[in-house]
């Protein structure tokens, strides 16, 4: 294991002002997202789009790395210039997505489990050839009255751990993200209990298979209210419990935390992340604090776009924007109506 270039390429993600941007969407998923602007999704229109979030004038100011589907990996700008090559040549660092969705766990109703590993260490050994620097892998845990389980727990754990440690073994960043879905009325307290329990189990399995924490970053949900509760507790409180939850069960040698945006509307979510970083001196949090969003990032390009080339500029401009909006939020420095 290069120990060195695994903490540097970690910090280097999770530098000052910066956090990643997740397009790294399934077919499935960049298909229903351009249904919503009705777009035809092909392999051109996925490379349009993207490429213009790369080539964004200024934004890699605000993001570190871009974590990529299999496809864009192996894509060509317009121009013929390799999609990893725009990114490398802006200082951005290209990320892969190697899990390969969820399926039901066996005997588990209502609880998924991650596919992707078999045959995982030759394929990331191929990524590290097309020039990533680093991984990612999704499981979802969902809360209900009866769920997550800890068979559910276990499970998801055990192959996050195997993931992280297969890319650490082939000189790659693992982001590590088991994301608590929204979805569903619980409370605030409901959603901290679950994260703690999850990340405890994740950590657990992380020491069992050697993962060097120095060298991976944890991207969760933050501690929230289920997206349809009564009553959803506000920024102050979300960063208050997030942060309370993660010095629980977070070591200290984990150099950063990239958040998922999960669906929470593009204000929440950045209030949220603001407030978590100006609780950072307060509550004494050893961790950089940081973003990898898919949906917040590119909500507004996405409509500004419309798959129309004369839009380009437009949606670059929106992509820019909610870059420079989220890197003042990782800072602590968000004024929601700038
Ligand atoms: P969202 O920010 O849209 O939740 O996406 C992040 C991600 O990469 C999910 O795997």
């Amino acid at each position: 294991m290069d120990k060195q270039r695994l903490v540097k390429t970690a910090q280097a993600l999770v530098a000052d002002k910066k956090g990643i941007l997740a397009a790294d969407e399934s077919g499935g998923t960049i298909k229903r997202r351009f249904e919503s602007i009705n777009v035809e999704s092909t392999e051109k229109t996925r490379r349009d789009y993207r490429e213009m979030l790369f080539r964004t004038a200024g934004v890699s100011d605000f993001i570190s790395g871009v974590i990529l589907f299999d496809e864009t990996i192996r894509q060509e700008g317009a121009d013929g210039t390799p999609l990893v090559k725009v990114l490398t040549d802006q200082g951005m660092i290209p990320g892969i997505k190697v899990d390969k969705g969820t399926i039901p766990l066996p005997e588990a109703p209502d609880e998924l489990v991650t596919e992707g590993l078999d045959g995982l260490r030759g394929r990331l050994n191929e990524y590290v050839e097309l020039g990533a620097g680093f991984t990612k892998w999704r499981a979802v845990i969902n809360i209900a009255d009866d769920t997550p389980t800890p068979y559910g727990l276990n499970a998801n754990a055990h192959s996050l751990a195997r993931f992280a440690a297969l890319s650490q073994e082939a000189g790659l960043v693992p982001i590590v993200e088991p994301e608590i879905l929204r979805d569903g009325d619980h409370s605030i307290e409901r959603c901290f209990e679950i994260t703690e329990e999850t990340l405890r189990e994740v950590f657990d399995q992380l020491a069992q298979q050697k993962v060097l924490l120095e060298g991976m970053l944890l991207k969760p949900s933050m501690v929230i209210s289920g997206g349809s509760a009564a009553q959803r507790a506000d920024p102050d409180e979300v960063a208050e419990r997030t942060i309370e939850c993660f010095k629980r069960v977070l070591p200290a040698s984990v150099p950063g935390v990239v958040f998922l945006s999960g669906g929470e509307p593009d204000n929440s979510v950045t209030a949220n992340l603001n407030a978590i970083n100006q609780k950072t001196t307060e509550l004494g949090t050893p961790w950089q604090l940081t973003f990898s969003f898919g949906r917040s990032l590119q909500g507004a390009p996405l409509s500004a776009w419309a798959g129309k080339a004369e839009n380009t500029e437009a949606a670059a401009l929106a992509f820019y924007t909610r870059a420079r909006l989220t890197s003042a939020a990782r800072q602590g420095k968000y004024v929601p109506e700038d």
